[in-house]
């Protein structure tokens, strides 16, 4: 089969005005434009979503939502749909990030809901797992990784299972500089590639792509893009400033 092609995601997480999130997508249009040999995409706020569209259309930078709700339309107060998140122009949603599951209380179950949803609207769904710094010093990752593929990636149909994006991301390397090595990082992604093998079959998990999160920067990527399972990076920090995310793209 075709080779998997490498995403580099920016998770914008909460920061940038609108004013601001224009700016930098701008940017990256710009300096971007030549790159042909992986996708790239940005996940601005909601808010942000619609202004960003405009300057990116027509470019080879896509657009994300970090977050949707499984309901198409109601009232669900303070909710975006996936529905209305493709009617504005993201091509891609993150789902069940461990912010998300931290600080939101989202579980494998919900996360499952808001995955079949996203695929019948035509969203990949880029859905993160990954353990705690706890769960990793008793011994538990591939428990946790296990249980959170076997429940909230569980029911997709072959093309979607093609067709998904997982992002592995140890919790205790977001955001805290502490990179996994990339020894570490592959050891999982080979363990979630095999698992999907055993779920979905061979070609699905020849097709589907599985990024590492957690502290990624201009100068680790490159060691990181190295390893057989790793098809790109989902990026938070290093995300907001173009310069970075410019170098992070040409890894
Ligand atoms: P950092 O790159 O800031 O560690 O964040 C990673 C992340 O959570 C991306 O979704």
């Amino acid at each position: 089969m075709d080779k998997r092609i490498p995403i580099v995601a920016g998770n914008w997480k909460m920061n940038k005005t609108v004013g601001e999130a224009v700016e930098l997508a701008g940017l990256l249009k710009q300096n971007l434009q030549d790159v042909k040999d992986r996708e790239i995409v940005i996940c601005p706020t909601y808010i942000s979503i619609f202004a960003v569209k405009e300057v990116i259309k027509n470019s080879n930078v896509k657009l994300g939502a970090q977050n949707m709700y499984f309901e198409k339309s109601g009232a669900f107060t303070g909710e975006v749909s996936a529905f209305m998140l493709k009617n504005a122009g993201c091509d891609y949603v993150i789902i069940g990030h461990s912010e998300r599951r931290q600080y939101f209380g989202e579980t494998d179950e919900g996360i499952n809901k808001k995955l079949h949803v996203a695929n019948k609207e035509g969203l990949i769904p880029i859905v993160c797992i990954g353990e705690t710094l706890t769960q990793r010093e008793k011994n538990e990752t591939f428990s946790v990784i296990e249980k959170q593929i076997k429940t909230g990636i569980a029911g997709l149909d072959a093309e979607q299972a093609k067709k998904l994006v997982v992002a592995y991301e140890p919790v205790w390397a977001i955001g805290t500089g502490k990179t996994a090595t990339p020894q570490q990082a592959e050891e999982v992604h080979a363990f979630i590639r095999k698992l999907y093998s055993e779920i979905y079959g061979k070609d699905a998990a020849e097709c589907v792509r599985i990024l590492y999160g957690g502290s990624v920067k201009p100068n680790n990527i490159s060691e990181i893009m190295k390893q057989p399972n790793i098809d790109g990076g989902l990026i938070g920090g290093a995300s907001l400033k173009a310069d970075d995310f410019i170098k992070l793209v040409r890894y």
